[in-house]
């Protein structure tokens, strides 16, 4: 089974003191750093550009999962992978075919990516992306729409989470948005296995004892799933 996995979002961190921030997440046992790309474009909101994920990348230990809310991923390819990505998601939105976003899925490989992902919006069905499923390693679920931390959990995306098991996707599903102490278990017992927090993580009073207790509640929603 895939391993559960924590991926704090940075959008929420302290951005003047990026390098403690990442330190201080890392320490508190964050498994990878999720990183918010958008462009003012395909969400109203413009956040951070490859030298900042490569500043990012040179202070990091865990892997980055770099989270493309952007119009034209093919062209930022290369430099969102030279900046130090692991993770690589693009939006289906973005592709008006499977064969376009064929052509992203191998421009990210091409250029060394460990692990190519897809995002669909809370409005986008599964059926956008299952031509192409064969050739992805996650698939990102937004349970918010993009742009903004600190926005409610739609609990209405599980059944993609669900769908996408019940046709067989075995590699990581990730879920995006809204996600806490009241919101992880849902996602992991539809069978969610890499876990976005921004605002719950880097707001929390005790950042290590959120990170293990999404950990531990995420755990016990999984083997409940399957008793
Ligand atoms: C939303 C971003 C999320 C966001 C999550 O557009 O993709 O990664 O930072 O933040 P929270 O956990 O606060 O909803
Ligand atoms: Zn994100």
């Amino acid at each position: 089974m895939n391993e559960l996995l924590i991926s704090p979002s940075l959008l929420s961190c302290d951005f003047a003191r990026l390098a403690s921030e990442v330190e201080r997440v890392e320490a508190a046992g964050a498994d990878w750093l999720h990183v918010d790309v958008m462009d003012g474009h395909f969400v109203p909101n413009l956040t951070i550009g490859p030298p900042v994920v490569e500043a990012i990348a040179k202070v990091a230990r865990r892997p980055l999962d770099v989270h493309l809310m952007i119009t034209d991923p093919l062209r930022y390819a290369r430099h969102y992978a030279k900046a130090g990505a692991h993770v690589l998601t693009f939006h289906a939105e973005v592709c008006a075919t499977p064969s376009a976003a064929r052509d992203v899925i191998r421009a990210f490989r091409a250029e060394g990516v460990a692990k190519v992902g897809v995002s669909l919006n809370p409005d986008t069905p599964l059926e956008r992306m299952l031509d192409y499923a064969d050739e992805l390693d996650l698939v990102l679920v937004m349970s918010v729409f993009p742009g903004f931390g600190g926005q409610k959990f739609m609990p209405e995306v599980l059944p993609k989470v669900r769908g996408l098991r019940e046709r067989g996707f075995e590699r990581d599903i990730e879920m995006d948005g809204g996600i806490n102490a009241a919101t992880i278990a849902a996602c992991a017992e539809a069978g969610t296995n890499v876990f976005v927090a921004g605002s719950a993580v880097f707001g929390a009073p005790d950042m290590a004892a959120t990170i293990r207790s999404f950990k531990s509640e995420a755990a016990r929603a999984r083997a409940a799933a399957h008793a």
